[in-house]
């Protein structure tokens, strides 16, 4: 069937370039006066290229070079590109927490889109929460838009064994605590992690976003997998300009593209890659820019029935530069095709299924097949009981298998600067059957950092001890580990039973049953709940208060309740 292609009046950007009015002279007056002639853009689709790169962001350090291929792609195809830099968000930097930003990111890549001249739009990022916040304000702006991923980073090497970021950071950080390495090792660590641009190169949020990317149509196949230092990583940028370009002729839309079968999709990816616990705030928040309603247990339903096949820290062994000489994400969702609704489109014009089939896993013990899986089931899990009723986030295949059933005394601290300054004091009332729970550092409370994976003290780490049950409302890197149950809601900050815990109450985990239950009666718990007073707020102004007035709960995707849905905002008047 030949594809409807619009005409060069039918162009958003015509309004800007191509009618004959005094505006339209100021426009095209001050395009030629950056030294480009008419025809480099009279009657072409102008594409936004959004840009994250920053000094500040090592996974985007290769940006600077690669947006030169996407515009190379775009002329090549007859467009017109312009780099748009959007705020970017460098997960290892940004205090208290890139989340925080996530939603700024997103309003950022909306109104630039909307605000200018823009037929179509190439999406660059890769560092965690970058992924969701351009494919978030994509999806808002609707219009044809394609994303870049950033790439992972190549493999880290310490005394000729691999390093993975993040993941080997907590292990390596847990034995210099433990004395079991030296300062020189340690720093010996630091110089060999990171050796090249890219994402963080594990199994992490970032790995897990730009597969979920791909899955839902939204990159070129293959493109997610490809390590940002390889040379195809460059020929993939130039081609996602070339083919952007065709997009805005024909007119395709992130909306268009993203269905609920496309985020089932996407929730089988995560599973299979045993993804980060990350992915499911990002995911209900670019569902709801899509007018999706995505709710918790469609993860853990998925999650029952599909097998985790990447090997990858830190569920598994290997590493993203393997995963990519393995086949990639084209390979791995080959194995699950019976579970992808294969004829979701994509940005290529053709199906998922078109663009997986025939893929092939070259190293199977980096990506196994269905009979050879990590696990038959269950990358993810979701509890609920009277300690999370609407909801909580484990990841089993990152926990020791003993603490998945686990009834314990909790040891409860108010926030991360009472946890830090007493999870080490040695007259500290803690074993190993205890159970570590931290309060106030939910969406609300703290911005909901990175610091779900809680520390595990050192007498007990000098005991050989190396994972605990631990249980806050905070979110936790996709590169940790450990029995962590995460995202409690509602949080602590709001009065979420979580603000209820004290020393010594019997907490229960029970993966299986995926229950999470205080051991108080509903009467005390209602005792001190009378006697809770809420917190002082903790932004007074500026993009806090933004943040604390419009911020949703953890099961609601941590979106601005007016950013949700799919409501229209007008074009912009052009006087
Ligand atoms: Fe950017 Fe990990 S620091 S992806």
């Amino acid at each position: 069937m030949a594809v409807q292609r619009k005409r060069p009046e039918e162009l958003r950007s015509h309004r800007w370039y191509g009618v004959h009015d005094l505006r339209s002279f100021g426009h095209r007056s001050r395009t030629l006066q950056m030294g480009f002639a008419r025809e480099d853009f009279a009657g072409k689709p102008v594409i936004g290229i959004i840009n994250t790169w920053s000094d500040i962001n090592p996974c985007h350090y290769h940006f600077k070079q690669r947006v030169e291929e996407v515009k190379r792609g775009v002329w090549q195809a007859g467009g017109f590109p312009l780099e748009l830099p959007a705020i970017t968000l460098a997960e290892p930097f940004q205090k208290p927490t890139t989340m925080m930003y996530r939603n700024l990111l997103a309003m950022d890549a909306e109104e630039l889109l909307r605000s200018y001249p823009v037929d179509g739009a190439v999406l660059m990022g890769g560092c965690d929460k970058t992924t969701p916040a351009l494919i978030m304000g994509a999806t808002s702006a609707n219009l044809p838009a394609i994303f870049l991923p950033a790439g992972p980073m190549l493999r880290g090497n310490w005394h000729g064994e691999f390093l993975g970021s993040g993941t080997d950071s907590w292990k390596y950080w847990a034995e210099l605590r433990a004395g079991t390495i030296s300062e020189r090792d340690w720093k010996e660590v630091e110089e060999g992690i990171a050796r090249s641009p890219g994402h963080c190169m594990v199994m992490g949020t970032a790995s897990t976003m730009t597969s979920v990317a791909e899955t839902l149509g939204l990159t070129l196949p293959g493109a997610a997998s490809i390590p940002a230092a390889d040379a195809n990583h460059g020929r993939m940028a130039a081609a996602s300009g070339r083919r952007i370009v065709d997009m805005v002729w024909e007119d395709i839309k992130p909306r268009d593209l993203l269905t609920a079968a496309a985020f089932d999709n996407a929730i089988v990816t995560i599973h299979a890659l045993s993804g980060s616990t990350n992915a499911l705030i990002h995911l209900i928040a670019m569902a709801g820019r899509a007018g999706i309603a995505l709710r918790l247990e469609r993860f853990d339903e998925l999650s029952r029935t599909t097998p985790v096949l990447a090997n990858i820290r830190p569920a598994g062994v290997h590493l993203m530069e393997d995963f990519y000489y393995a086949g990639g994400l084209r390979a791995l969702l080959a194995q699950v095709a019976d579970a992808l609704a294969l004829d979701c489109r994509t940005v290529n014009g053709c199906t998922l299924g078109e663009n997986i089939a025939g893929a092939r896993i070259y190293k199977p013990d980096v990506i196994r097949t269905r009979a050879a899986a990590l696990s038959p089931s269950g990358g993810l899990a979701v509890l609920r009981g009277n300690l999370a009723p609407d909801g909580a986030v484990i990841k089993p295949t990152a926990a020791e298998p003993r603490l998945l059933r686990h009834i314990g005394p909790a040891v409860v601290f108010r926030n991360y600067d009472d946890m830090a300054s007493r999870i080490d004091d040695e007259a500290l009332a803690i074993d190993e059957s205890s159970v570590v729970v931290l309060q106030n550092a939910g969406p609300l409370g703290a911005g909901m950092p990175e610091w779900g994976q809680l520390p595990i003290p050192k007498k007990l780490l000098r005991k050989g001890v190396r994972d605990m049950v631990r249980i806050s409302d905070a979110r936790m890197s996709g590169t940790s580990y450990g029995a962590c149950v995460l995202h409690v809601a509602p949080e602590s900050y709001v009065g979420g039973a979580l603000a209820f815990v004290r020393d010594g109450d019997l907490v229960e985990l029970d993966v299986a049953a995926r229950r999470l239950e205080l051991h108080v009666s509903g009467a005390e718990l209602a005792r001190r709940r009378a006697s809770w007073q809420s917190p002082a707020p903790r932004f007074q102004r500026g993009f806090g208060a933004l943040y604390a007035r419009h911020v949703t709960q953890a099961d609601k995707g941590c979106d601005f309740d007016f950013l949700e849905g799919v409501a229209p905002t007008p074009e912009p008047d052009i006087h």
